[in-house]
């Protein structure tokens, strides 16, 4: 079973062929990263033109790594939630015409278990397991029963963990996207000195909060001198940056302990970070719980077509939809229980 995924929901045009739910035939990605950097953030207009000039060409490119014609196809994926709505229409309309085109069923999947599927690639992964999301635009925290099946067991307050990150970059002065930047300036600093707040994380919920560390650092910077800020840069995006991982490690340390779960995904572009990876692996061998945690390829870190055509084909058969419904959403009501 070939499928052909498209992934347009935020500001990464993707395509890519993947076989059986785990072959990657080929994947081919353009990053809008330049092209925002401009705004400091993502301009949601921007992004979808972009999406329409790259889609075409990323497909041929797609088909030509591959080997493949489109005819050769068995079916279409397509992410149609959460996310911006332009860029994900851009990738439902093109998926539909081809899906109609081909006479070949069209999958439409949720962007976050697409995500998750993304360590499926390079990993084994035993069920039940939680399952962190942590991304630009989503701090979630999932009960996994299978590939199909998500419990929402926590999330965020307000802020996302890789939004945390971006405006923190942002109120330094470090540009644009935070993440992968702090990552960097962090490695030459200090992370305890300053002590960001860390959110009062309830018995027994597994919420998180990002606004409070936000403001700390708004208040720090208008609290101390250009030159203080920019002599200890690396030390500030450090503390921020530690701060910003701790109460990730401390919901999820609670949440496996209140589960009894010992399988642990961490995806989504903020699992890309070596120093959150090592605060996890650390800090989960201190609970002597056992724990396997399980990440994707640095490569599938971020928004990709892959995650989405393999999980396609798990999902394949449990879907009615077709290609005359029109099925998009900017948010993704997912509840209590199920997968919609
Ligand atoms: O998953 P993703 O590509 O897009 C969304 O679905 O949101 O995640 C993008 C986010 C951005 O906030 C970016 O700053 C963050 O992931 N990110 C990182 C790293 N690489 C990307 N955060 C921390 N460390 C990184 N190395
Ligand atoms: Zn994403």
């Amino acid at each position: 079973m070939i499928i052909l995924g498209f992934e347009t929901s935020c500001d990464e045009t993707s395509v890519s062929i993947v076989e059986n739910g785990l072959k990657i035939l080929s994947l081919e990605t353009f990053s809008q990263i330049e092209i925002h950097k401009l705004y400091d953030g993502v301009v949601p207009e921007v992004a979808s033109r972009n999406h329409i000039i790259k889609i075409s060409p990323l497909l041929k490119q797609a088909l030509k790594k591959s080997n493949l014609k489109l005819s050769d196809i068995h079916a279409v994926a397509v992410s149609n939630r959460p996310g911006l709505i332009g860029s994900l229409l851009v990738g439902i309309n093109f998926a539909k015409g081809i899906s109609w085109s081909y006479e070949i069923p069209i999958v439409y999947i949720n962007h976050i278990f697409a995500h998750v599927y993304s360590v499926f690639f390079n990993n084994k992964v035993e069920f039940p397991c939680l399952a962190l999301v942590i991304s630009g635009g989503h701090t979630l925290l999932y009960k996994c029963n299978n590939v199909n099946n998500y419990e929402l067991i926590g999330r965020t307050l307000d802020d996302a963990a890789g939004e945390a990150l971006d405006k923190g970059a942002k109120l330094l002065g470090l540009g644009y996207p935070g993440g992968p930047i702090l990552e960097k300036k962090s490695q030459s600093g200090n992370s305890s000195f300053v002590s960001f707040p860390i959110p009062n994380i309830k018995k027994g919920d597994n919420q998180f909060s990002y606004s409070g560390l936000k403001t700390a650092l708004l208040n720090y910077i208008k609290n101390n001198s250009q030159e203080h800020i920019e002599n200890h840069i690396s030390d500030i995006a450090a503390s921020y940056q530690y701060a910003a991982f701790y109460q990730l490690l401390l919901v999820v340390k609670k949440a496996l302990f209140n589960t009894g779960i010992s399988n642990l995904i961490v995806c989504g572009g903020v699992s890309a970070n070596d120093t959150l990876r090592q605060m996890l692996s650390n800090d989960c061998d201190i609970i002597k719980n056992c724990i396997n945690i399980f990440y994707p390829e640095k490569v599938h870190c971020g928004d990709n077509a892959a995650m989405v055509a393999g999980l396609a084909y798990h999902q394949l058969n449990n879907q009615s939809y077709n290609v005359n419904s029109l099925f998009s959403n900017a948010y993704s009501r997912v509840v209590k229980k199920g997968n919609k």
